[in-house]
């Protein structure tokens, strides 16, 4: 038996290269060796998403994005969480577990909330729906950013918590992250986010592209455009960087044009297949991953209920 893989994003905006390198690359570089899940996580979406409409636009450009930077939707369950109302059960279940005090340190939603997103009680309790996310599929492996490794330790709280209570039945999962990307900054030079309007769009066409990095904030004092720099270099090595970087010391302009060529030279291949994609081929995938997430995600919340005695 494969161990389980899963991951997820928000389907709060357009994705950007902070997802892809944060969290879709190390999925399509690990998932064929594990039994993998790829979720659209729509139900924290609503945290930040409030237009149905655009939500629903959200879900199937997410869709997309997914299999354009490579997932074959045969190869991983490709599925929405609110088509598996098992997440909200169990996320109810870790809810009755842990304590006020200990969500109130999570660092996302101190972030976010200082960004000026609403301070609902979906925002408090998302680490929870988080971990019902993961545990409720015994997955082992989560593929993330640096930004939320704290949510897999929540998770594994949870986990603890739960076994604690009731006996051995959920498994601790382990981040997976991506060695030298850290945290993308945005063009402000915080967090890339979809929720904050800084980001490099992953497929924006070239003319997009060279905007958002014309807009990057730069900072005059140092040596290099060092906002720049932390993006180039997750497509560069140092090596390569260097002669480029010594050569058009403090000419900003010239550095961002050849940052905006290297995105769109990485962006282009992915591009054209998202534009292969329908949106009937999107609600086909999303039917058949809907049934065979169920099927796992029942089994366990079945197993659940009765521990808990929740089932008669
Ligand atoms: P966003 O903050 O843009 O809404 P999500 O919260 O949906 O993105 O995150 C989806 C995945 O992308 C997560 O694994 C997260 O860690 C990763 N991610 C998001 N922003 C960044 C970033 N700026 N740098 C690295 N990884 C990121
Ligand atoms: N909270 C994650 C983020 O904002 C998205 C997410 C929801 C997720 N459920 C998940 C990631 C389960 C990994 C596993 O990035």
């Amino acid at each position: 038996m494969k161990k389980r893989l899963l991951t997820g994003l928000q389907s709060s905006g357009t994705l950007h290269i902070g997802n892809y390198f944060g969290a879709l690359k190390p999925f399509v570089d690990n998932y064929r060796n594990y039994d993998s899940l790829l979720m659209v996580a729509d139900l924290h979406s609503l945290t930040t998403v409030r237009d149905a409409t655009l939500l629903r636009q959200n879900i199937i450009d997410v869709v997309k994005d997914y299999i354009a930077v490579g997932v074959d939707p045969n190869e991983a369950i490709i599925f929405k969480q609110s088509d598996v109302p098992e997440h909200t059960e169990l996320a109810w279940v870790f809810e009755c577990l842990v304590t006020v005090p200990f969500l109130m340190q999570g660092h996302a939603y101190k972030d976010k909330v200082a960004k000026g997103i609403e301070a609902t009680a979906g925002l408090f309790n998302y680490p929870m729906l988080m971990a019902a996310d993961i545990l409720l599929y015994d997955a082992e492996v989560v593929p993330v950013g640096e930004d939320q490794r704290q949510h897999i330790e929540y998770a594994r709280e949870a986990a603890n918590k739960f076994n604690l209570a009731y006996g051995e039945t959920f498994l601790p999962p382990q981040e997976l992250i991506l060695k030298g990307v850290g945290i993308v900054p945005g063009t402000d030079g915080e967090k890339m986010s979809k929720s904050y309007k800084n980001i490099i769009p992953l497929f924006g066409t070239k003319a997009e592209i060279e905007k958002a990095v014309m807009g990057i904030v730069t900072d005059s004092s140092g040596e290099r455009p060092e906002n720049v720099y932390a993006i180039h270099r997750i497509l560069k090595s140092e090596d390569e960087l260097a002669p480029l970087y010594e050569e058009h010391k403090g000419k900003y302009k010239n550095l961002k044009d050849a940052l905006a060529a290297d995105l769109d030279a990485f962006i282009t291949p992915m591009r054209e297949k998202r534009a292969s994609i329908t949106d009937a081929d999107v609600k086909a995938i999303l039917a058949d991953g809907a049934a065979r997430a169920r099927e796992c995600a029942l089994a366990k919340m079945q197993n659940v209920r009765e521990i808990i005695g929740i089932s008669l």
